[in-house]
């Protein structure tokens, strides 16, 4: 049965800056993945607060906060069959010298924080992401 699903995606200003926006999405499409929505922003630093507001209590939450709002972002709604966990699994781990061969945070992430890519982790937490930054 087919279990098509959608998840948020967001492409860092780590990874915006360095021009690697047509990498990472030629990544996403040669997964299998469709783009459905997409958009470049800059969030302003209470909106990536707002974003992040399951990780409030955590020692990185500031520096997190400032910066996802220190440049422009790619955010983008995929759709495939389990969307969710499959961007999971290309994304890599959160920290890039953990992230298998083949991944997105081993290819492009930088350090902990600069890791490239933001991938929802359920599809509860999608549902609430698309909806944080393609409400209509
Ligand atoms: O992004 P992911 O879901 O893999 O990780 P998370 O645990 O939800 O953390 C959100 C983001 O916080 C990570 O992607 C990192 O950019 C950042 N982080 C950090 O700067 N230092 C840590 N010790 C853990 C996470
Ligand atoms: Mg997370």
């Amino acid at each position: 049965m087919s279990n098509i699903e959608q998840t948020l995606s967001i492409i860092k200003p780590d990874a915006m800056e360095r021009s690697l926006d047509g990498e990472i999405k030629l990544m996403f499409e040669k997964d299998g993945f469709k783009i459905a929505k997409e958009k470049k922003i800059q969030l302003a630093k209470h909106e990536a607060e707002q974003f992040y507001k399951v990780h409030e209590t955590k020692p990185f939450y500031n520096d997190l906060c400032e910066y996802l709002s220190s440049g422009p972002i790619m955010v983008m709604i995929l759709e495939k069959e389990n969307a969710v966990l499959s961007n999971r699994k290309l994304m890599g781990a959160t920290n890039p010298k953990d992230a298998e061969e083949g991944t997105i945070r081993k290819k492009f992430g930088i350090s902990i924080d600069k890791n490239s890519v933001h991938g929802s982790d359920s599809v509860d937490n999608a549902k609430i992401e698309i909806n944080f930054f393609f409400k209509n």
